[in-house]
């Protein structure tokens, strides 16, 4: 069982015992009460807030998708929609990862190597959003027969960015690689963004 310190006496007060108050002194129970009674108004004032705050299981849902990837063969890649915004699911061919991977550190503007972007084991795999880092357009490149650009991987035409077949900004304007959203795979054959 808890139990509380005897606080010691001050010269000229009465001890806790004195006050008849075995353990604990009248003031410090007030000061006791008080701080409880604040914690209490507390909790009561933050409570609503975190109710009206935790989303949804609606919105959770949305929060994050899952996509089948079992029918992208290597050299192909899919567009899909995660929280409004458009996402590159490529499945890299061999020739791509190598082209990705022979280039020096040093030659890229936002410098990440293949593997950074991708998941271990599972380097193929090349998740992006397909918002350009300049202004936000959705590059070319994903769909079939679209213009690449002069580094195999994508191609904003809102202003001439290159991007190379790891997403790395190469050529143009852009700051920045495409961005690697948050994604985890489910199995080998679903991927979770999100
Ligand atoms: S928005 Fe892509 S190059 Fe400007």
């Amino acid at each position: 069982m808890a139990t509380l310190e005897q606080t010691p006496t001050m010269p000229g007060e009465p001890s806790s015992a004195e006050a008849g108050e075995p353990g604990v002194r009248r003031r410090d129970f007030i000061n006791i009460a008080a701080v409880s009674f604040a914690g209490v108004g507390a909790v009561a004032a933050v409570a609503p807030l975190v109710v009206q705050f935790a989303p949804s299981k609606d919105v959770e849902a949305l929060s994050s998708v899952e996509v089948d990837i079992s029918k992208i063969q290597p050299g192909q890649g899919i567009k899909t929609v995660w929280r409004k915004q458009p996402v590159f699911i490529r499945n890299l061919r061999p020739e791509e990862i190598a082209e990705a991977n022979k280039v020096s550190l040093a030659e890229l503007r936002d410098p990440q190597t293949l593997a950074d972007r991708t998941k271990p084991g599972k380097t193929n795999w090349l998740i992006t959003l397909g918002v350009c880092t300049h202004l936000g357009c959705v590059p070319l490149g994903i769909g079939d027969g679209e213009n690449k650009g002069d580094y195999k991987g994508y191609f904003c035409p809102c202003h001439g960015s290159h991007y190379d077949t790891a997403a790395r900004i190469r050529k143009g304007p852009a700051p920045l690689n495409l961005h690697v959203p948050e994604y985890e795979f489910a199995s080998d054959t679903v991927v979770r963004i999100g």
